[in-house]
């Protein structure tokens, strides 16, 4: 996979999955950058006590907004969102087209975003430690057979598997939507370095692993990450927005 600069309007066909990439500080220094939020959005950035917290949620939405505005060629300020039960932002109804589905996610000031058309889309990023006690945490979060699969690999193979486990199954959540009313341990997904990505079994659904599909995303060094999307046709582009921020269209009169 190799990350391409995008050109606006950008074209979301049927079967393709958009990913974009963007480092949140370049993003900042954007002119017009803050200013497309919407009010809860403003009210939200204003409960974050850490500056740095704020500022990269202002950034990660308003990067969104600007994302989908050059898919739905209108101003990114009017973008309007809805939410689902978990909290899962999805297009308002009645004021875009309606197929239309993202999902997001950011670390440590990278940002990825997943768009696409007609099916749900989840998407997830991890900065990669290696002070965590990926062992205790697997005991902790992954099903049993995610956790020994995990144990029979070689050191130095570990850590990168964990990530790979953790940022699939983060991805699949997301691409549900329901967060972690689906325990984590109910499902498992391959993490083995020479295993390609897959949802591999969830118990009480012997339909439900071939429904979806996922795959790993190079997002840079010391960063893991995953995207899920509903099984079909596949047609996957990578952006990056560093590469070619993208000027957005003016309100209508401006
Ligand atoms: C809500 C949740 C998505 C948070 O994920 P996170 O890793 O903290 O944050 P990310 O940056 O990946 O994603 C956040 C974005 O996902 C979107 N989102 C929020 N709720 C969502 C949901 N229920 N489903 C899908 N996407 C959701 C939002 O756009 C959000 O960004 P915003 O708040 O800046 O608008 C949720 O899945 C969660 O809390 N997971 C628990 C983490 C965990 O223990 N994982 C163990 C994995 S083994």
């Amino acid at each position: 996979m190799t990350w391409q600069a995008a050109q606006a309007p950008v074209r979301v066909a049927p079967g393709d999955i958009h990913v974009w990439r963007a480092n949140l500080a370049d993003f900042q220094k954007d002119p017009g950058s803050e200013s497309v939020l919407s009010e809860d959005e403003t009210q939200r950035a204003g409960r974050f006590r850490v500056p740095q917290a704020r500022a990269r949620f202002t950034a990660a939405r308003s990067l969104l907004r600007f994302i989908l505005g050059a898919c739905l060629e209108c101003p990114p300020a009017e973008i309007r969102f809805a939410y689902r039960k978990h909290g899962k932002p999805f297009l308002a109804p009645g004021l875009f087209r309606e197929d239309l589905r993202f999902n997001l996610s950011h670390s440590h000031g990278l940002a990825l975003y997943a768009v696409c058309t007609g099916r749900e889309v989840g998407i997830d990023l991890e900065r990669m430690r290696a002070d965590r006690d990926h062992e205790r945490l697997a005991a902790r979060f992954f099903s049993a057979r995610e956790a020994a699969r995990l144990a029979e690999l070689p050191a130095a193979q570990r850590q990168g598997a964990f990530y790979h486990c953790w940022t699939r199954k983060e991805a699949y959540l997301k691409a549900r939507g329901e967060g972690l009313a689906i325990p984590l341990g109910s499902f498992s997904v391959s993490l083995a370095p020479d295993e390609p990505a897959a949802l591999l079994e969830v118990a009480g659904d012997h339909q439900e692993a071939g429904r979806w599909r996922l795959w790993s995303v190079d997002a840079g060094p010391d960063f893991a990450a995953a995207l899920a999307a509903e099984r079909g046709p596949a047609n996957l582009r990578f952006w990056d927005w560093s590469l070619s921020p993208l000027v957005p269209p003016s309100p209508p009169g401006s």
